[in-house]
């Protein structure tokens, strides 16, 4: 419960921790969530997010509540994110032990492209900022050595990665190549330097790049309705990564972690039957 200052429960599970958070765009960001937490459970860390998203978001307001630096990085750009570890490292004064990456975009969705009509140039586009990016920030990070042993690195993703989601479009095949990654080169930086790389699988979450998605709300009214525990809000979500950010999942790595109230291991509920019913009964009545 977080309902004011004296009410906060803190656990101080990320005290002196250093980290980089990747895509508070605004205050519905899960990253701004993960921001404000990992603020509060001791953590210092730098901002980043693309120019444009800086000049038109307000990542600035978040950075004055947390008291964290903003750089600004195209999370697709090499030289960006050397220069991102360099410059955090600096600010934080030393080696980095978490990074979250909380980046989504498709062309194709923006400009109305259907999964069997895709414009290519748009998905590799989609692909680099959604998935590559990941490769890229954990490349980076590896060659530079720039994230300390026992680190933890962990990406959003969202269930079309396993199911096909009508409407979710090439974002599906990119958030399986993330997750892809995360398994890959878990293997890799695990190995070499006791780094962890997960995944977590979130329910749909009422953010800008949430509501990019065919029929948002209807979506996430079906998930909750799905789900026993109701869909995960972004709080909550912010809450699950900090536990994977701090001492307490030194073993975890290399997973998909859902993050959904339990949507992903359902078939079907009662209220998702109720509502098929009653769909079908009006159908049969207008015959
Ligand atoms: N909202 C949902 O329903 C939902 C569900 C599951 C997973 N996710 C995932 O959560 C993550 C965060 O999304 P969100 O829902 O908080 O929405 P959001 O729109 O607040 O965040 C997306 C961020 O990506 C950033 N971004 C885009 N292009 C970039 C680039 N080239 N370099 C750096 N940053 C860039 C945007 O500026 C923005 O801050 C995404 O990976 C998304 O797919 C969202």
């Amino acid at each position: 419960m977080r309902r004011n200052f004296n009410e906060l429960i803190m656990y101080n599970l990320l005290k002196g921790k250093r980290g980089i958070i990747f895509g508070a765009l605004d205050e519905n960001s899960i990253a701004w969530k993960v921001a404000e937490k990992a603020h509060e459970e001791g953590a210092n860390f730098t901002l980043t997010n693309t120019s444009v998203a800086i000049r038109y978001g307000t990542l600035n307001k978040l950075a004055e509540k947390t008291g964290a630096q903003v750089i600004a990085a195209d999370a697709t750009s090499l030289t960006d994110l050397e220069a991102l570890f360099t410059k955090s490292i600096e600010i934080l004064g030393g080696k980095i032990d978490f990074v979250l990456h909380s980046i989504g975009m498709s062309l194709n969705v923006r400009k109305g492209r259907t999964y069997n009509d895709l414009d290519y140039g748009f998905l590799q586009k989609t692909q680099d900022i959604s998935a590559v990016s990941f490769h890229k920030m954990i490349q980076t990070a590896k060659k530079m050595d720039a994230i300390s042993e026992w680190g933890s690195i962990v990406a959003l993703s969202y269930i079309a990665a396993q199911r096909t989601i009508f409407g979710y479009n090439d974002m599906s095949d990119t958030k399986a190549l993330l997750e892809s990654i995360a398994r890959s080169f878990g293997y890799h930086y695990g190995k070499s330097r006791k780094v962890r790389i997960n995944t977590i699988s979130q329910s749909p979450t009422k953010t800008t790049a949430g509501g990019g998605i065919y029929g948002f709300d209807y979506l996430y009214k079906y998930a909750e309705d799905m789900s026993p525990l109701g869909n995960a809000s972004a709080d909550e979500c912010a809450d699950y990564t900090i536990t994977l950010f701090s001492d307490l999942t030194k073993k975890v790595t290399m997973q998909n972690l859902f993050h959904d109230g339990g949507f992903s291991t359902m078939g079907i509920s009662q209220e998702v039957m109720d509502m098929y019913i009653q769909g079908i009964e009006c159908e049969n009545k207008k015959e």
